[in-house]
């Protein structure tokens, strides 16, 4: 939840780690964990730490102990002011070794800093603390630590673990969904485009498309301008990737598809390998139109990618948000779809636009500047308005079935598709009347390497 007008614990763990299973592991028990995704760093991280930490409101800490933040400035930091200020706190192991086994495993590889916050962190992590583990939580001593603090959760009756696949466009009717949007944010991605390739001022340009499915928006984007020399398109969909080869037959050897997946540790060096098969150096333009939110650590991808751009290199990233929804009459409904649907589909962020500019800054990309677009039912046929409804919501429906597909026993699961299928009938309906509107705000942000 991250909400800090409400009780809370505080997660202190490294930038290295993705901490996202962990604090939706909490969310989905109804405990409420604020971290620092607001936090930018340097001064203003410090004091916004030590604020968090010392509020009446923080309940307690929860240390997210790894290799990388045992060895965290910023760690030891937010540990000195848990003590400072009295906290409890516990310890989250995300592997499986003890604390002492990964001290031991650690600490003579360490220079003589990293040492010296090693030992200064491990001072104040003793085995009387209620260590879990990240792959498995013990929510019966959680519960009880919890209790101790009086810190209380608000878990929804029936909220029951349930598995999540990744995000794939085989689910049914996404192709569909996909295809309108591309066509709806023509005119947005090549104001963007454009935008950039009249900065650039060059020919030869060469471009990789992030997240490129079946290659329909990477050759829609970029067949046609003379200024282009090449574009990869990855997607980690090889069913996609297949499709996108055979579409861009047409295209002479403009277009490349290959499968790859942008969470792969190795990600840049496979890409480093495409481009040389493909006689490229570096890249002018990273394209990514609605892939960024699919990734557990978006800012990660962003951090790596930075070596593969020429010296004036830019990148493009489209995002969606749900918080740019908005509708009278039916906001309540509208509001609760949103909210209900957020709690199952956890394969995506859908408050990623609003997140763009921060995770650009926070990644050192320069020149940042955010576009928008806005859409709404104004004056629009049935057809055109049926259309945005679909794009915005239908799909949420078919998301569910397939989390039930891969969860069949779930009762939680089936209950709240039975309450969105029904909410959903009646948003369209709303839709439909002339005095309904609705309105949805896209982002895109465009930024620069130096
Ligand atoms: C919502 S679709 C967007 C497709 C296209 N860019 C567009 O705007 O129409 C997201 C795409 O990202 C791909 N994707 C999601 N996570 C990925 C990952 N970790 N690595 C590579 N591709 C990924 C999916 O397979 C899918 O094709």
């Amino acid at each position: 939840m991250n909400d800090r007008t409400k009780d809370y614990v505080f997660i202190s763990y490294s930038h290295a780690n993705d901490i996202d299973p962990i604090t939706s592991a909490f969310d989905k028990q109804g405990y409420n964990v604020v971290f620092d995704n607001a936090m930018s760093y340097g001064e203003e991280w410090d004091l916004n730490a030590r604020r968090y930490i010392s509020s009446e409101r923080c309940k307690g800490v929860l240390i997210v102990v790894s290799e990388k933040s045992l060895t965290s400035k910023p760690v030891l930091t937010e540990i000195e002011y848990t003590a400072r200020f009295r906290k409890k706190f516990f310890c989250i192991m995300t592997n499986n070794l003890t604390l002492m086994e990964l001290y031991s495993s650690i600490a003579d590889k360490l220079d003589e800093n990293k040492r010296y916050v090693l030992d200064s962190i491990m001072e104040y992590l003793s085995d009387q603390q209620l260590f879990v583990r990240a792959s498995g939580f013990d929510w019966t001593r959680i519960k009880e630590t919890f209790a101790q603090w009086g810190f209380s959760g608000d878990a929804p009756q029936g909220n029951e673990d349930f598995v999540v696949g990744k995000y794939t466009s085989e689910i049914k009717g996404e192709k569909e969904r996909l295809f309108r949007q591309q066509k709806g944010y023509y005119n947005f991605d090549m104001q963007a485009i454009n935008g950039v390739f009249d900065e650039l001022g060059r020919d030869d340009l060469c471009i990789l498309d992030l997240g490129c499915s079946n290659g329909a928006l990477t050759i829609s984007r970029f067949a046609s301008d003379s200024r282009i020399k090449k574009v990869i398109g990855v997607d980690y969909n090889e069913r996609d990737i297949e499709e996108a080869k055979a579409a861009a037959e047409g295209y002479g050897d403009r277009f490349a598809f290959y499968r790859l997946d942008l969470e792969d540790k190795n990600v840049i060096s496979e890409l480093n390998s495409i481009f040389a098969e493909n006689g490229i150096e570096k890249i002018d333009l990273v394209f990514a139109a609605l892939v960024l939110h699919h990734l557990k650590n978006p800012k990660l991808l962003l951090l790596k990618l930075y070596d593969i751009f020429s010296d004036d290199g830019k990148i493009i990233i489209r995002g969606s948000d749900d918080g740019g929804k908005l509708c009278y009459p039916e906001t309540e409904l509208l509001n609760e779809i949103i909210e209900r649907s957020g709690k199952l589909i956890t394969n995506s962020d859908r408050s990623n636009g609003r997140k763009l500019y921060s995770q650009l800054y926070g990644t050192g990309y320069v020149g940042i500047r955010m576009l928008y677009s806005v859409t709404d039912t104004c004056e629009k046929d049935r057809k055109r308005k049926e259309n945005l409804f679909d794009v915005g919501f239908k799909f949420r429906l078919n998301r569910i079935d397939d989390l039930i597909k891969l969860n069949p026993d779930n009762e939680f699961l089936k209950s709240e598709r039975a309450w969105m299928e029904k909410a959903l009938t009646t948003l369209k309906e709303a839709f439909c009347e002339r005095d309904f509107w609705y309105c949805n705000t896209s982002y895109i942000a465009v930024a620069g390497v130096k």
